[in-house]
């Protein structure tokens, strides 16, 4: 009999259990060509219909315009905080970023280490990043607006969207992507690592707008332009099939399961809000975000007796709850709820909090 935990794990996360069964079920033959989907070329019809098939979802589950591009892109959110500013960006215009935490700020590091005029427009580091910044003005000459939507170490979240006429906004959504419904017309591109809400590690969704292409210099080498993934389809080199193939399960479960994105909003709105009441009606727990920048992604906590989280964390563990530590940088206790994680899992986890202030509180 396998054995498998809540997983509260920050990324990579929970995968849907009928996904994961699928995949096992046609891991040695997929569909019938005699080949795992391991073994076969990314250039077999079998694959090309896989990845359009991801696209196409992807296009339909949140209404984007056909003035823009979906992608797959390799290197992670991580490269794509290089490739933003050296796609779109010219030198001589500023490009404005939004800080709310540690991804903001690698973003905003790497556009500088490229030289771009960045101006970081607003910040809510002066509160320890427990808060969303509510003013914000950009350069009018700004070439994008950079945020990232949900901040998965310190638990926040943009509960809207910021907005700034005409400039397009830019936002690293790699942690609550496909996790609610929202327009897709301001953005000039959009990026999501794929390991949280939609699939494994191993690629990035990229969603760009075609006008924001012709600002891409010449010199750029040719696996660093947008350009290039969306001439060849995101085929232009050997893409992560398997993870390709995995996302377009999850986001097939997303339409055809829980109801789209509407319905995934809704299911991640009711788990949230069943962990922030608990830490909200005891004096034991204590959130770390400020309430209305609380994030439905990434609870994050604390302990009011800090010393008693190591306890906690462990004891959890036992009881079959698993990946609740926060991230290295902050500690504390972090319960990830992403789009695969079950209401009977966030069951367990508030079942469990309450046990453990009864015994210890
Ligand atoms: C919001 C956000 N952006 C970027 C990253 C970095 O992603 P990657 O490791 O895929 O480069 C993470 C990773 O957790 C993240 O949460």
């Amino acid at each position: 009999m396998q054995k498998r935990i809540h997983n509260f794990n920050p990324g990579p996360a929970a995968l849907p259990l009928p996904v994961l069964e699928e995949i096992q079920a046609e891991l040695l033959d997929f569909k019938g060509s005699g080949m795992s989907i391991l073994e076969m070329s990314h250039r077999s019809r079998w694959f090309e219909d896989i990845l359009n098939g991801a696209v196409d979802r992807i296009r339909r589950l949140l209404n984007v315009p056909s003035d823009f591009d979906v992608l797959f892109i390799q290197g992670g959110a991580s490269l794509q905080f290089a490739m933003i500013p050296m796609n779109f960006a010219p030198v001589d215009s500023p490009a404005d970023y939004i800080d709310t935490g540690t991804w903001s700020s690698k973003a905003i590091k790497e556009a500088r280490v490229l030289g771009r005029d960045v101006r970081v427009i607003a910040s809510s580091e002066d509160r320890g990043y427990g808060y969303i910044p509510s003013d914000c003005t950009a350069d009018e000459n700004a070439c994008y607006v950079h945020f990232t939507s949900n901040n998965t170490i310190k638990g926040t979240q943009w509960a809207a969207f910021p907005s700034f006429g005409n400039i397009p906004l830019v936002s690293d959504m790699s942690s609550d992507f496909m996790s609610r419904p929202f327009d897709v017309h301001p953005f000039g591109a959009i990026y999501a690592g794929a390991q949280k809400n939609v699939g494994p590690s191993g690629t990035v969704v990229v969603i760009v707008r075609k006008d924001m292409l012709e600002r891409t210099p010449d010199t750029l080498p040719s696996m660093l332009k947008y350009k290039t993934f969306v001439e060849h389809n995101s085929l232009y080199n050997t893409p992560s099939c398997f993870i390709i193939y995995t996302t377009g399960l999850v986001l097939k479960w997303i339409e055809e399961t829980v109801g789209g994105v509407e319905g995934v909003a809704e299911r991640n709105r009711r788990k949230a809000q069943a962990v922030y009441d608990v830490i909200d009606d005891s004096g034991f727990y204590r959130g770390t975000a400020e309430k209305d920048s609380r994030s439905l992604m990434n609870v994050t906590f604390r302990l009011q007796d800090e010393s008693l989280e190591k306890r906690f964390i462990a004891e959890a563990l036992e009881a079959g709850l698993g990946g609740l530590k926060g991230h290295r940088s902050v500690g504390g206790c972090r319960a990830s709820l992403y789009n695969a994680v079950e209401m009977e899992a966030v069951q367990a986890l508030t079942g469990f909090m309450k046990e453990f202030e009864r015994k210890n509180g």
